[in-house]
């Protein structure tokens, strides 16, 4: 009798297993193009001598910004139509957080699964952004108990961060990611041609993301990007090649090494910056896109942690202006909403927080530039005077 089964009380057993996870995340251009081989590669790979059934399920912004895709799509099927079979015609989705407003479209998804009798050995293929991204996969872990999923990020920061981890999650009673599962991915592939036809707002709104990695874990990162910060802004497509990679890199590194992949215990550094940002989301009903809020999100956590001691000025001055060399506003008027206590209502956002970790607030602040640490109460008059500080820096 081992000592665990010992403690236990009589009628009790032990289970106790470990999972490996693992997929790749490849970088590439024009994946559906004839001479690319890493769709078929993956496909061949994945072995068991089957043809593989693929349900591909198209964000409707990159459908009509790039009109000729769903035809490059069907043709890549019908040159490998030895290794894979495409089930219908590639099913649009509506791009954007209406993809995550909406429950409906996750049952949708599940209805033409079924219509096409997938299987657990099926794939599901989604292109898109992170909304589009985080429903498919939704769906695509809920029917059978899961699919194989292949996610083919298409913006900056789905490619860099929303669509490299093991999260999905949909929106419900104005609640941000209410509803979602950790379902690891089968493979993600990140083409940066996709990139070419993002609105500006979606150009820059990933660099947030590479800003909250960076702070909290990777100095080195954080010079290099705000050196870069101009080229970003002006499109320079090796510079966001890079970013992106780096940006992944860190993601994949934590989720692989942070020793809490899916989240059990209360810290999650990763969310740097996005208690104040998710609020904004809502509270702007989406106008406020994430990446946007994110930056705004971490202009006030980093303010706060310099009025707290834990950065100097001159960090602070170096991450504020940083965003906005990136073309980042970092004030929104929602901002200055108030409850009937005269309080910030964005200041909810700590709130919403606290329950969706369960229980004990854990915020994730930098510790200096490339280290952090987390806390477990915040300030209120400290966190008022940083949204002060950041609206007086913008000129509101
Ligand atoms: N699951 C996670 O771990 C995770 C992490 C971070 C963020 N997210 C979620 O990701 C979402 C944000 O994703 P996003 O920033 O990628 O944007 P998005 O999915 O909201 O898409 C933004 C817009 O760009 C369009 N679009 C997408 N790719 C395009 C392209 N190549 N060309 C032209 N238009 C294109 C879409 O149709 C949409 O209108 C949020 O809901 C956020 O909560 C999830
Ligand atoms: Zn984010």
């Amino acid at each position: 009798m081992n000592h665990t089964a010992h403690r236990l009380p009589p009628q009790s057993l032990e289970q106790t297993f470990s999972v490996t996870f693992s997929y790749p995340v490849y970088f590439t251009r024009g994946l559906f193009s004839p001479d690319n081989s890493v769709l078929r590669d993956l496909f061949r790979q994945a072995g068991e001598r089957r043809r593989h059934r693929v349900l591909v399920c198209l964000d409707s912004g990159v459908a009509s910004s790039i009109p000729g895709l769903e035809g490059e799509i069907r043709t890549w099927f019908q040159s490998n139509a030895e290794d894979v079979e495409l089930m219908g015609e590639p099913w649009i989705v509506p791009g954007g957080e209406a993809a995550k407003n909406d429950p409906e479209r996750v049952f949708e998804l599940i209805r033409v699964a079924m219509r096409h009798r997938l299987c657990r050995h099926s794939f599901v293929m989604a292109i898109g952004g992170g909304g589009v991204l985080d429903t498919v996969g939704l769906a695509a872990a809920l029917f059978h108990r899961g699919l194989r999923l292949i996610r083919v990020p298409t913006t900056v920061l789905a490619q860099n961060d929303a669509g490299v981890g093991v999260k999905n999650g949909i929106n419900s009673d104005g609640v941000k990611n209410a509803l979602g599962t950790f379902a690891p991915p089968f493979a993600v592939i990140n083409d940066a041609d996709f990139l070419r036809t993002l609105a500006e707002a979606d150009w820059i709104g990933g660099i947030a993301e590479a800003f909250k990695v960076a702070i909290i874990q990777d100095a080195a990162f954080f010079e290099g990007l705000c050196r870069s910060a101009r080229r970003l802004r002006e499109r320079d497509e090796e510079a966001m090649e890079e970013l992106i990679r780096r940006c992944a890199d860190l993601h994949l590194s934590h989720i692989r090494t942070g020793g809490d992949p899916f989240e059990f215990g209360r810290a999650r550094p990763l969310d740097f910056g996005h208690w104040s940002a998710h609020r904004l989301e809502m509270m702007s009903a989406h106008r406020v896109r994430h990446g946007q809020a994110v930056a705004m999100g971490i202009a006030v956590d980093s303010v706060y942690a310099g009025l707290m001691g834990w950065l100097s000025e001159q960090e602070v001055e170096a991450i504020l202006h940083g965003l906005e060399e990136c073309g980042f506003p970092l004030w929104y008027a929602e901002n200055d909403l108030r409850d009937p206590s005269g309080r910030r209502c964005v200041l909810g956002g700590l709130e919403d927080f606290r329950e969706h970790l369960g229980g004990e607030l854990t915020v994730t602040f930098p510790r200096g530039i490339g280290r952090r640490h987390e806390v477990h109460e915040v300030d209120l008059a400290q966190m008022n005077a940083a949204f002060e500080v950041v609206r007086a820096r913008a000129g509101r």
